[in-house]
């Protein structure tokens, strides 16, 4: 589905922005909003995406792409995500699910530890909400793994509220579009840009929109987002620790006890690079030694 979010803007105020200092605030008129609001909304109406986690409205699903998106990019999550949802349909059977299994089903998609707050999360709507997850950005940050950003995409996404939030995607159009020749952006510069544009009615929309353009602004010229404060370059994956505690964990899902000198040798790396990574899923909850053998810790 690809509507055009409607602008509304006659009826938006600018209340905020009177009661704070111009200087502190940038705040916008009502037609740089609407020439913004139709920029990103042409951009949409041609070259929207089509993405599986678009399609639904089952906050359950939602939860899971939102979860498996927050460090992870497109393409690997479309391969996961239909895979996860056939295993674990709904909130129920994630909860009864061993941890082993999940994990098993999250494998591919690294940062572990989502996982394991995915199924606590399915646990704690299963016990304490009767398994439905609560609409409210407030409630929702109290699960684990789900912070301000994911709680506030979570709330817009599947029940359509007009919760205000920064995805990399995002921050990448309002720098593009509000801070020319501006370094060092800070996201608290930002979030009131994104409040006083936010499509109020139809936030689901307009945030994939605003996503959408910032992905192509990002094929088409020097990352706008290097000016942000907040700025991190990812490091490649290929050959990093966080790789090698992945193949770690693969290793032990499949064989109940292994030595380190057998794991070492499945995976042809070092010695001291295989302790260093152990001690670290050691610390994290992931394994436990039993004598001189490794295995799973659930
Ligand atoms: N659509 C919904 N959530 C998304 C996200 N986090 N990234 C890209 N597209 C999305």
């Amino acid at each position: 589905m690809k509507r055009k979010p409607t602008t509304d803007s006659k009826k938006q105020k600018n209340s905020d922005c009177a009661s704070e200092s111009a200087s502190l605030r940038k705040c916008l008129t009502r037609a740089t909003v609407r020439k913004f609001q139709e920029k990103i909304c042409q951009h949409y109406r041609i070259h929207g995406r089509e993405l599986p986690w678009r399609m639904t409205h089952d906050p359950y699903h939602i939860l899971v792409s939102e979860i498996m998106l927050q460090q992870t990019q497109v393409q690997r999550v479309m391969g996961k995500y239909e895979q996860f949802i056939r295993a674990f349909p709904d909130f129920s059977s994630l909860a009864k699910a061993s941890l082993r299994r999940v994990l098993r089903e999250w494998q591919g998609l690294g940062y572990n530890r989502r996982a394991i707050a995915l199924k606590q999360i399915a646990q704690k709507v299963m016990e304490e909400f009767h398994g439905k997850l609560p609409t409210s950005v407030e409630m929702l940050r109290t699960f684990p793994g789900i912070g301000e950003a994911t709680a506030a995409s979570i709330s817009a996404f599947a029940f359509h509220k007009p919760a205000v939030f920064i995805e990399t995607n995002i921050r990448r159009v309002f720098i593009h579009s509000f801070f020319p020749g501006r370094t060092n952006i800070r996201d608290t510069e930002i979030l009131p840009l994104v409040q006083q544009t936010l499509d109020t009615s139809h936030p689901r929309e307009w945030y994939y929109a605003l996503m959408d353009y910032g992905v192509m602004l990002k094929q088409k010229e020097v990352n706008p987002n290097r000016r942000s404060a907040h700025y991190q370059k990812q490091s490649p994956f290929q050959g990093s620790n966080r790789q090698v505690r992945g193949m770690i964990l693969r290793a032990c899902t499949s064989e109940s006890y292994l030595s380190e000198q057998e794991i070492a040798k499945k995976l042809q790396i070092s010695q001291e690079k295989l302790k260093n990574n152990l001690v670290q899923l050691e610390k994290e909850g992931f394994i436990k030694r039993k004598r001189e053998r490794i295995t799973l810790a659930f």
